[in-house]
């Protein structure tokens, strides 16, 4: 077995891998969706600041990793691992040698955490934790029917938004008026802020909208806004490949404006801007951290219901696997 780096990878090496993810897929058909080859090679050639790498065995790859190191070269940020074993090579030791690679990258970079993120019940959580990972997040995962909404439910929460606030909304990178406005928003989101460890500027607020982007996926966004402050915001992406379904990102109201129903609003906001902006999308998917209750109320009143639940978790680069003490 031979671990190849594919930081440039040809179009044949991106039919393997893209051969990896459908068979994992079809080994857990209830995980992640298989994407479609062209999301592969987008998400191969297009994203900024990844490594990758593939175990290969009789000349086809058995085993693959992405070791993601968002804000560039070493940013003092968790670097990011996703490691897909082949359901007929496991447990002969090919996710650790893979862990144990992409560790020595983690460490070239200088980042000192990484992060993972998996869903309860699947064989991550024990690869995972033998590997002294520790669960740092529980996030429940939600699904939104849209053609399950009654028709009165959006209009209705929409017109009952608090007085005082107006809605406003962009598609894309944030408009430069409310930039640093929506940098602050994003704080309250204080839970993940700390658990990031990196505060929010209009300079990170630019750089995930650019990502988006990059990925060719649309970003929209709607805030609630009381003179200049941004006082709740939502955000839902809708995917190039799989426009159906859109995924919910970011969503919070600043403390001070809390207790007044903006999160509610603003998604009702979201809802009925989709419609006309994107009738394609059919379904959105979001993850709420585990205690956060009145975010999952607030979805459960808007119509999503509760589907899994996936974990982060998160270890210190010097407790990883070293290639020089990997078992293959
Ligand atoms: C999780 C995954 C990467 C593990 O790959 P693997 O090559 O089977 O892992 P290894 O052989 O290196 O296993 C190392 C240790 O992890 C633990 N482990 C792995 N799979 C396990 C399972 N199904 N049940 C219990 N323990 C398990 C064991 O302690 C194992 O050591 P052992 O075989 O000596 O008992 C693989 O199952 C996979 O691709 N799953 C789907 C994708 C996914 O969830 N990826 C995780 C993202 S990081």
């Amino acid at each position: 077995m031979d671990v190849i780096s594919l930081d440039d990878p040809t179009d044949a090496q991106i039919g393997q891998w893209h051969a990896v993810l459908e068979a994992v897929h079809a080994g857990d058909p209830a995980g992640e969706p298989a994407p479609a080859r062209e999301q592969t090679a987008e998400h191969l050639l297009g994203a900024p600041h990844q490594r990758l790498w593939a175990a290969v065995e009789g000349g086809e790859a058995v085993a693959v990793v992405v070791l993601r190191l968002p804000g560039g070269p070493g940013a003092d940020r968790p670097g990011e691992i996703d490691i897909r074993v082949h359901p007929a090579h496991r447990r002969r030791g090919l996710g650790t040698r893979l862990m144990a690679v992409a560790a020595e990258g983690l460490r070239a970079d200088g980042r000192t955490s990484v992060i993972a993120q998996v869903l309860a019940g699947t064989p991550a959580v024990p690869f995972l934790e033998s590997h002294g990972f520790v669960c740092v997040l529980t996030l429940s995962g939600l699904l939104l029917r849209l053609d399950d909404l009654p028709p009165d439910r959006v209009p209705a929460l929409v017109a009952a938004g608090p007085p005082g606030y107006r809605l406003v909304r962009w598609r894309g990178s944030v408009p430069d008026r409310y930039a640093d406005a929506l940098a602050r928003a994003k704080h309250a989101m204080a839970d993940l802020a700390e658990y990031e460890g990196l505060p929010w500027n209009a300079r990170r607020v630019r750089e995930m909208a650019d990502m988006v982007a990059k990925r060719g996926d649309d970003l929209y966004t709607v805030a609630a806004v009381q003179g200049s402050t941004v006082a709740g915001f939502t955000e839902i992406v809708v995917p190039a490949e799989a426009p159906e379904r859109a995924a919910q990102y970011d969503t919070a109201v600043v403390p001070e404006h809390r207790g007044r129903r903006l999160g509610i609003w603003v998604k009702a906001a979201m809802l009925r801007w989709l419609a006309t902006e994107r009738p394609e999308v059919r379904e959105i998917e979001t993850d709420n951290v585990g205690d956060n209750a009145h975010m999952l109320a607030v979805n459960e009143e808007l119509g999503f219901r509760r589907q899994r639940e996936s974990r982060e978790y998160q270890a210190a680069a010097r407790d990883l696997p070293s290639i020089h003490r990997s078992p293959l």
